[in-house]
């Protein structure tokens, strides 16, 4: 069996075929990217409109197969930008119907926990979700996706997007810090919110940026006054001490996480999940407690088709259908609002 997901909850347009035993045909995706400041929606659907068709004929190409080999054809319905959603679920009816095969809309955040379970081969782990928008750390329990904690305000993607956005980074800011991170060493003390198992970045973010204006002065030879303290910090150091601030606080939550949950296996996944210090830092806890580890592969951490696509095949074998109305896009649909029924 062959599923075509199509993903464009916000920033991507993906499209992936994978085949019901999991082998990923073909993954075809663009971002919208930006030289400084964030993302408009209103850019992110004229980006998605222009690449939708180029991608489509390029995922057949990679994968070899023809549009009338897909037997189902599986999008994000949500959660995500209202605009860029309806790209993913016009193009996703239209193709289903021209092909006469099922359609299903499906839950971003638990294709990224799926597709993450896919490549771990892990049966009953705690996942941490960190993306643009989440942050959470959940495990599987009386068939939903339970969030065990997470972030009180704003996301570990969104919040690295943010403080990227104030130092003159563009999109996608979070590959940019860490780079800069890993040419420091200088550690700056910064607030460390963490609440039981949940946790909060926006007075990371508040100090943040208080501690880079006052080292901007530097940039522009001004009288520095007050900011002194600061002169001989770089943005590198800024980025350095940022990652191991955040990242510390993620593991500290995730580590008391597994032992209430009493779990054995721990998978980090969504697109934060390709930075490489969050990976070492959480692979030592988990050596530490003797703890099986899995980081997603960095070309599945960030949106993409494949993801959907897949997720779309398990819950299509375990029987799940939808009437066309059960398609309409969930702007603000969480992960434990679906019914877990292909475990
Ligand atoms: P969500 O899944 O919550 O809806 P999203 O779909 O918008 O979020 P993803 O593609 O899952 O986003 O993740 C994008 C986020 O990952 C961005 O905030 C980006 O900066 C961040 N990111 C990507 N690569 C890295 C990296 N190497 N280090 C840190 N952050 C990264
Ligand atoms: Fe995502």
């Amino acid at each position: 069996m062959l599923c075509l997901g199509i993903e464009s909850t916000s920033h991507t347009i993906g499209l992936g075929i994978v085949d019901d035993d999991g082998n990923i045909l073909a993954n075809e995706r663009s971002t919208l990217t930006t030289e400084s400041g964030g993302i408009h929606p209103r850019k992110a659907l004229e980006h998605h409109h222009l690449f939708f068709g180029l991608l489509l004929e390029k995922v057949f190409d990679t994968a070899k197969v023809k549009p009338s080999d897909i037997d189902l054809i599986a999008f994000s319905k949500g959660p995500g930008l209202g605009g860029t959603l309806r790209v993913s679920a016009a193009a996703a009816r239209a193709l289903a119907t021209k092909l006469n095969i099922p359609l299903i809309g499906v839950n971003h955040p638990i294709a990224h926990i799926e597709i993450a379970k896919l490549t771990s081969g892990f049966k009953d782990p705690v996942i941490l979700y960190v993306s643009g928008a989440n942050t959470q750390i959940i495990s599987l329990a009386a068939g939903r996706y339970r969030v065990a904690g997470e972030t009180l305000d704003i996301g570990i993607g969104n919040f690295l997007d943010a403080f990227g956005r104030y130092i003159g980074l563009g999109f996608p800011q979070g590959p940019k810090v860490e780079e800069l991170a890993s040419k420091s060493k200088t550690y700056i003390e910064l607030p460390y919110t963490i609440k039981g198992i949940d946790f909060s970045f926006s007075g990371i973010l508040t100090n943040l940026k208080r501690i880079s204006s006052k080292y901007k002065p530097k940039l522009s030879k001004a009288k520095l006054g007050p900011a002194k303290q600061y002169v001989s910090l770089g943005k590198e150091d800024l980025c350095y001490s940022t990652q191991e601030t955040v990242f510390a606080i993620l593991t500290e939550a995730v580590e008391r996480a597994l032992a209430h949950l009493d779990k054995k296996e721990l998978l980090v996944t969504g697109g934060v999940a390709a930075n490489k210090r969050l990976g070492e830092m959480l692979n030592t806890m988990c050596k530490a407690r003797g703890i099986k580890f899995h980081q997603v592969p960095r070309e599945l951490s960030g949106d993409q088709g494949a993801m959907i696509a897949w997720l779309g095949i398990l819950e299509h074998k375990a029987g799940r259908k939808q009437t066309l109305k059960q398609t309409e896009v969930d702007k603000n649909w969480r992960a434990d609002e679906v019914d877990v029924i292909w475990t």
